[in-house]
């Protein structure tokens, strides 16, 4: 039999995500109700990380981990690119395997994951291994129906490996699908950006949500003020009820609450944008979040403001705890140009970059983090960039930088 048993947390995250998904998880145990040591991981390319599985370790992930993308519980692998081996394989793997969802009955869907080097389709390929599960469960007595409007538990299979050796990977998505969808936004702007991009920008800024404020002057639908406070006090973005955790016995014994995990930071975060309509957006967004009422009020400032004439005594007015904190940081993503073709030119776009260096040059020791795809972006900031770091947002190229001011 060429299977072989894995048991390993995977994370995978947009391309080149590895460092940044590795210190929030790193950051996000240590603060955990849990007493575990956190190896190093295992990495795949350049945007998947493999953790021996420790369900503890696990939990947090799921509940909490912001920049990964998804979240899966590896079980078993075969080198199988057709669809015949490939269950010959999983199938006495599968059906051994006590780690598998318990109960007298389940329903369950598979998602396919990379899968272009499988010598079939994607569907083809999904079909075999829920074909496999079934009968594996059945062999342990559940009686298992396929769901894929609401299952208890989703299984993910995708191809994965070095290039050297790829194999066909069954896993348990613990993580409760895509992550970039939080389930709080209500209204987007025209170009959002993904929400685990935006808490990658936050990583990348080497924001200190005690000691720093954070400002997004183009902030758009406030994708990454939310992100910023719930990264300044770790709050869940999956609660466990929520994910399948309840089907597996490895985590029984759990948490079934996930808390903050840096309870009782008071950030300072301002969300500006030029466009009155996007204030509405922003408002209706941070209520979705349940970032809004007394405890919020000083703690989140929303305003209209074009970024031209920001200056720090605007700062300072709209968010006065500010005069008390360090310098703090600009993390934000400009219009493109691509996604809103049209509505700015080349000329107008590389002048308003321009003017933006200047207004953010006013802020003397702050730091400016953003993701841009337009390649003349920095040559029109006119400022030096510390940190340059390809990525992409949804299929949009671009690159993640970051100033001293
Ligand atoms: C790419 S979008 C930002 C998207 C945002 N990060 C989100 O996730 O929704 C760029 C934003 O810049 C704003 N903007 C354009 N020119 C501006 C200016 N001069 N001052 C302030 N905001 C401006 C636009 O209204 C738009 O909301």
């Amino acid at each position: 039999m060429n299977a072989q048993r894995c048991n390993d947390l995977r994370l995978t995250g947009s391309g080149g995500a590895n460092r940044v998904m590795e210190a929030e998880l790193k950051r996000l145990v240590m603060r955990s109700p849990f007493d575990v040591r956190l190896d190093k991981p295992t990495r795949e390319g350049e945007e998947t990380l493999l953790y021996a599985f420790d369900a503890r370790v696990a939990w947090v992930a799921a509940c909490h981990h912001r920049t990964s993308s998804r979240i899966s519980w590896d079980l078993c692998s075969s080198p199988a690119v057709r669809l015949e081996p490939l269950f010959a394989d999983l199938l006495p793997e599968l059906s051994s395997d006590d780690r598998l969802p318990g109960g007298t009955r389940l329903s369950f869907s598979v998602e396919v994951g990379s899968s272009s080097d499988f010598e079939a389709s994607p569907l083809q390929l999904r079909g075999v291994v829920k074909n496999a599960l079934v009968e594996a469960l059945a062999s342990r007595g559940v009686t298992s129906d396929v769901d894929g409007d609401a299952p208890d538990v989703v299984f993910v299979a995708r191809r994965a490996g070095t290039p050297e050796a790829r194999r066909t990977v069954v896993g348990i998505d613990v993580g409760g699908g895509a992550r970039h969808r939080r389930g709080a936004r209500v209204a987007t702007g025209l170009a959002p950006l993904r929400e685990t991009l935006a808490a990658q920008l936050i990583m990348l800024s080497r924001w200190d949500a005690r000691t720093e404020p954070l400002v997004d002057p183009m902030a758009g639908s406030a994708t990454i003020p939310i992100e910023a406070a719930g990264l300044a006090v770790g709050a869940a973005i999956r609660h466990p009820p929520d994910l399948p955790l309840r089907h597996l016995a490895a985590f029984s014994g759990l948490p079934n609450e996930a808390p903050d995990l840096f309870p009782g930071t008071v950030a300072s975060i301002v969300a500006l944008d030029a466009d009155a309509a996007c204030i509405p957006a922003m408002v209706g967004n941070l209520r979705a979040a349940g970032l809004t009422g007394p405890t919020y009020d000083r703690s989140i400032v929303i305003a209209q403001q074009d970024v031209r004439g920001l200056t720090p005594d605007d700062i300072e007015h709209l968010a006065p705890a500010v005069r008390n904190m360090r310098p703090g940081v600009f993390c934000f993503n400009p219009p493109y140009g691509v996604r809103i073709g049209g509505e700015h030119g080349e000329a107008e776009l590389l002048a308003l970059y321009a003017d933006m260096g200047r207004a953010l040059g006013r802020f003397r020791g702050w730091r400016a983090a953003c993701f841009v795809a337009n390649p003349k972006f920095v040559y029109a900031f006119g400022h030096r960039a510390t940190m340059t770091k390809p990525a992409s947002n949804a299929n949009l190229r671009g690159t993640f930088l970051v100033f001293q001011l």
